[in-house]
C-alpha cells in the first residue's frame, strides 16, 4: 500500500499525553516520532550544567554566546525503538526529565533565539514529511502546513495525576503539590510567553483525553485520518 507522508502537528499543555499520543500515532503509521520539548530540556540541562543560571535567572548573555555549541541529534534505541535525544554526544534521555529541569525549561523556551535555532533544527528534521512531532507551537509556528493539527488537553487533576506516576515510577522524589505547581506555572509562562506562546490554532482539532484510554485517545485520532482520508 503506498502512503501519502504527512506531517502531524500535536500542541497542547504540559502533562496531557501529547508525547503517547505522538508516539503511538507514529508506531502505527510507521512515522517518525519528535517530542519536540525534549529538546528545549536539553537546552535547559545544558544550562544546569554550564551553571548559567544563579538564583533562578538565566545568564542569558553567556547563553546565547554558547548556543552554537549546543548539538542536539535523535538516535533510535535499537531494543526499544524509541528515539533517544543526544545532546553534544550523551544521551540525556533520562537526564532530561528531572524537576530541575522542568522547574527551568519554560525560562529557557521564552528565549527568542533558542526557540529560532530549535524551529529550524525541527523543520529540517520534519521537511520530507512521515512525522508526529509534538510541542506548544508545532501547528503556529513550526509545520503551519501540516496536514493534521491536533490540540490536545485533559482536566488538571488528571494531567498532575499521571505525572506524579511518571515521576513516582522513575524514583523521583517529589509531591503532588510540587508537581502541580510545576504544571500550572509551566501552562501558565509557555501560554502568554511573547514569542511564539502556546494556543490552539483555528484549524486544529481538540482532543480532550481526560475520561479516555490511551488505546481510545489512538482510535479517535486514527478515526479522524481516516475520516478525512489524509494519508
Ligand atoms: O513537552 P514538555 O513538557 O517536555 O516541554 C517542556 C517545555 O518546553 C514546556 O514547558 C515548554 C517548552 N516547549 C516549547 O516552548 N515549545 C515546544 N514546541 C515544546 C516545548
Amino acid at each position: 500500500m503506498s502512503y501519502k507522508k504527512i506531517k502531524i502537528a500535536i500542541d497542547g499543555y504540559s502533562s496531557c499525553g501529547k508525547s503517547t499520543l505522538a508516539k503511538d500515532l507514529a508506531k502505527h503509521l510507521n512515522y517518525l516520532f519528535v517530542d519536540s520539548g525534549s529538546m528545549y530540556r536539553a537546552i535547559s540541562l545544558f544550562t544546569l550544567n554550564r551553571n548559567l543560571i544563579k538564583n533562578n535567572k538565566i545568564n542569558k548573555e553567556s547563553l546565547l554566546k554558547s548556543l552554537h555549541n549546543i548539538n542536539i541529534s535523535f538516535k533510535i534505541d535499537t531494543k526499544t525503538k524509541s528515539p533517544q535525544i543526544i545532546l553534544n554526544g550523551k544521551n540525556v534521555n533520562d537526564e532530561i526529565r528531572t524537576p530541575k529541569v522542568a522547574d527551568i525549561v519554560s525560562k529557557v523556551a521564552e528565549i527568542p533565539e533558542v526557540r529560532k535555532k530549535l524551529v529550524k533544527e525541527q523543520r529540517k528534521i520534519g521537511k520530507n514529511g512521515g512525522i508526529v512531532m509534538d510541542g506548544r507551537d508545532i501547528g503556529s509556528i513550526v509545520f503551519p502546513d501540516s496536514e493534521l493539527k491536533l490540540f490536545v488537553t485533559a482536566d488538571i487533576d488528571v494531567r498532575v495525576n499521571r505525572r506524579f506516576k511518571d515521576l513516582k515510577s522513575k524514583n523521583i522524589e517529589i509531591s503532588k503539590k510540587e508537581v502541580k505547581m510545576n504544571l500550572v506555572e509551566r501552562d501558565l509562562r509557555d501560554s502568554n510567553r511573547k514569542t511564539s506562546p502556546l494556543k490552539q490554532t483555528k484549524d486544529a482539532i481538540l482532543i480532550d483525553n481526560t475520561l479516555l484510554s490511551r488505546k481510545e485517545q489512538l482510535d479517535v485520532v486514527l478515526n479522524l485520518i481516516k475520516s478525512k482520508k489524509l494519508i
